[in-house]
């Protein structure tokens, strides 16, 4: 007998949170969609509800059931009994607490929101270990890492994460400074939200996977490698100490690597998924990646291996500056200068708690704001 998956969906009307209703639409006796949350987006959130019919319901403003679904704060979601799996993909800094609350009380956490293990990675692997909850990669590059681990008993020599360059990876400097929010919005191979399709284009994502991949596999920062490779076939790769390397394919598409955060350590049938056709992949090319022309990479590198509140900075500062730039306010070009500021102005906490964390992400996205707009 299958036994069902009981799951929430933090996040539900983003770009993830869509894709996780369809692979469960392909499911539909096979999970029960619990508890779905939102951020703003009550209408579809409702469309949501009427199709699912979740027993619990969040979102951001005035609070009211919808549909026979029960309006809770995402606290009390996250410690609902009858939840086994989150999948957790609130945008950016406000993803923190709900991973937070999900790890203390034991959930498998399918995880696509990297920031809260940026700002809190020390902290939520703690939570996790002492709860006896498990952490689920659902970012592509994580999860192809995940897979090509799995077996393995040997430390590993090196991670190879994989970047697909973003819209702008051979720009001038000259061309990179008049790129609009237009262009930058238009990913070559993935179709994201509007955060981390910009920091996509900056290779700021790269930099916060970097340390997203420390966190997870616990592998130093020096031997976490990027190469840019525009097809976004390869995934990631493993380097084993025999110089063995191990990578994971598919097709661009983010429901692979949902679906497998869901039904972990099981591989379920899709026909809804795209198979990969050898004969028209052509070659398979890889590049060092241009850190002087996308310097958010290193940036986001330096954070991670300086620790304490720097990380928490780096997302609170990066957050800010994707929003002065889709408004205008800012060149592409400054979105880094701007971060980088602020992480040189910062007076770190070292082993901060989660409310420092918070406070110190808070005010480098208002420090950037006040720069910003100045
Ligand atoms: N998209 C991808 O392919 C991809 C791949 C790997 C990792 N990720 C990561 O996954 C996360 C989500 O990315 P996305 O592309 O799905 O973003 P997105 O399309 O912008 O969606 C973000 C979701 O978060 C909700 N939200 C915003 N503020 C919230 C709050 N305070 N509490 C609860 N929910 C809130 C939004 O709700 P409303 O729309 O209702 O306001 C929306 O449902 C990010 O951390 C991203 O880095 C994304």
């Amino acid at each position: 007998m299958v036994s069902l998956k009981r799951i929430a969906v933090i996040g539900s009307t983003g770009s993830i949170g869509r894709q996780t209703l369809e692979i469960i639409r392909s499911f539909p006796d096979r999970f029960r969609v619990v508890a779905l949350a939102a951020g703003k987006n009550t209408i579809l959130l409702e469309e949501q509800v009427n199709e699912f019919k979740p027993r619990y319901i969040h979102f951001q403003g005035n609070r009211h059931d919808m549909q026979g679904s029960s309006f809770i704060s995402l606290q009390e979601m996250m410690e609902l009994s009858d939840i086994d799996t989150v999948l957790m993909a609130p945008a950016g800094i406000s993803g923190l607490k709900p991973t937070l609350w999900a790890a203390r009380a034991g959930k498998r956490i399918a995880l696509a929101n990297k920031e809260s293990l940026v700002m809190a990675g020390g902290i939520i692997n703690s939570e996790i270990a002492r709860s006896g909850g498990k952490l689920l990669p659902v970012d592509s590059e994580h999860s192809a890492i995940w897979q090509c681990l799995k077996g393995e008993k040997q430390a590993v020599s090196g991670i190879i994460l994989t970047a697909s360059g973003g819209p702008f990876a051979k720009y001038s400097r000259e061309q990179l400074e008049k790129v609009t929010p237009e262009q930058a919005l238009k990913h070559p191979s993935w179709l994201m939200g509007p955060k981390v399709t910009v920091d996509s284009a900056t290779l700021l994502n790269k930099g916060l996977e970097i340390i997203e991949a420390h966190h997870l596999f616990g592998v130093n920062y020096n031997d976490i490698k990027v190469l840019v490779h525009p097809s976004s076939l390869v995934h990631s790769m493993v380097e084993f100490k025999d110089g063995t390397i191990k990578a994971q394919l598919s097709y661009p598409d983010m429901r692979f690597p949902i679906q497998y955060a869901l039904t972990y350590p099981q591989r379920w049938s899709n026909p809804n998924l795209p198979r990969l056709d050898w004969s028209s992949i052509g070659c398979l090319p890889f590049a060092e990646p241009d850190t002087s022309l996308f310097p958010c990479l290193e940036l986001a590198r330096n954070a991670g291996m300086q620790g304490g509140t720097y990380p928490a900075v780096l997302c609170g500062a990066g957050e800010a500056a994707v929003a002065l730039f889709l408004n205008k306010h800012i060149p592409f070009t400054r979105i880094a200068s701007i971060i980088e500021q602020v992480l040189n102005e910062h007076h770190p906490v070292y082993q901060p708690d989660i409310d420092t964390i918070e406070e110190e992400a808070d005010r480098a996205y208002k420090r950037v704001m006040l720069i910003g707009t100045e």
